[in-house]
């Protein structure tokens, strides 16, 4: 019982969400309507039905239709400002927010017009409630170097609101090592520097983000259990790694919960955290994978708290930060475990 309060109760960080990833088959069906595009499905029902993926590819081609259903500023105001919304809901006080320009603007879609709708929900949401964010721009990797570096030329209005640059999309066949040069621009420009790795692609391509990409962060990063130098590597620099517990099983990365491999690689001191990663394909926010967890894995009281200080501590928050909410997070935990009787 004491977990499910936890789960609740604690202020929690969200390091990898795809915010088109957060498109709710409501605001889907909506948009669909008043841009008057046409949809494979029209119902909840048939939404259900699709949303039946056997591979990371399967899931991308309706994550990409999806997305054609956002055209203008206010499109992209209403799909921030609903995950914002919960994050206030998950006590989720910091989120790093991925988002990917080329899925916008492979379809005539200006940086201007995303840009615009998403800072206006996330300065009305840090204004109402002080929600905390970073933004992350991710390149698509099935496409070339010369349009990420386009799109990273595209984004120098906007630098000031970007933290960090990242890689998503198809893994397989697109080794981190195709983006090398554009990592390394960005990295010049003061950019953090994120990308999934090890998610369907094999542990070649973690060292390959590391190596190659420089990076701060692995996103996924479940199949570096395959290789013990790596596992050792990743342990020794404190690498974090941006877990997405329920995304790996609506992607067949593993066949059940029960099976997932997230507490054998927090119990070897791997820097492993929670996260949603494509909320509305999935089924659930970063509550509800903490919460599968429990019920899957028995997570218990230690592990959640653990997880939950990973986060915080794998996040790109100033050291002072950090320190604050890894207080918060003892302080509450504390008094909700010293009051339990159950
Ligand atoms: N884009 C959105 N979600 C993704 C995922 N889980 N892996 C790769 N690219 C993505
Ligand atoms: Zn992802």
């Amino acid at each position: 019982m004491s977990v499910k309060k936890l789960i609740s109760a604690l202020p929690k960080v969200e390091l990898h969400l795809h915010i088109e990833g957060s498109l709710e088959p409501d605001l889907l069906m909506e948009l669909a309507d008043k841009h008057q595009i046409n949809l494979p499905y029209s119902n909840l029902e048939q939404i259900n039905l699709a949303y039946n993926f056997e591979d990371l590819q399967s899931f991308l081609d309706l994550y990409y239709l999806g997305a054609s259903v956002l055209i203008d500023e206010d499109d992209f105001y209403q799909l921030m400002w609903r995950y914002l919304c919960k994050c206030k809901e998950d006590n989720v006080v910091h989120t790093e927010i991925m988002f990917d320009p080329q899925t916008h603007t492979e379809r005539g879609i200006d940086f201007s017009v995303f840009m615009s709708g998403f800072l206006r929900a996330l300065n009305q949401a840090e204004a109402e409630w002080g929600q905390s964010h970073h933004l992350i721009m991710s390149f698509l990797r099935h496409l070339s170097e010369e349009s990420a570096f386009d799109t990273l030329a595209a984004a120098n209005p906007y630098l000031e609101h970007i933290h960090a640059v990242g890689l998503d999309s198809s893994e397989l066949g697109n080794p981190p090592g195709k983006f090398t040069r554009v990592f390394e621009s960005a990295g010049k420009l003061g950019l953090k520097r994120v990308a999934h790795a090890g998610e369907e692609g094999p542990p070649e391509y973690i060292w390959s983000a590391i190596n190659d990409l420089n990076v701060d962060r692995i996103d996924h990063g479940v199949r570096c259990v395959e290789d013990p130098a790596l596992v050792d590597h990743l342990i020794t620099h404190n690498m974090p790694l941006t877990v997405c517990p329920l995304s790996n099983i609506k992607l067949c990365v593993f066949d059940n919960m029960q099976q997932h491999n997230i507490l054998e690689m927090l119990n070897q001191e791997l820097l492993v955290t929670v996260n949603a990663d494509d909320p509305s394909y999935f089924g659930g926010y970063l509550n509800d994978n903490y919460a599968a967890m429990h019920e899957a894995l028995e997570m218990d009281e230690k592990e959640l708290i653990k997880l939950i200080k990973n986060s915080f501590k794998a996040s790109f928050l100033s050291q002072e930060t950090k320190q604050h909410w890894i207080q918060q997070v003892d302080n509450i935990s504390n008094s909700i475990l010293y009051e339990s009787t159950d």
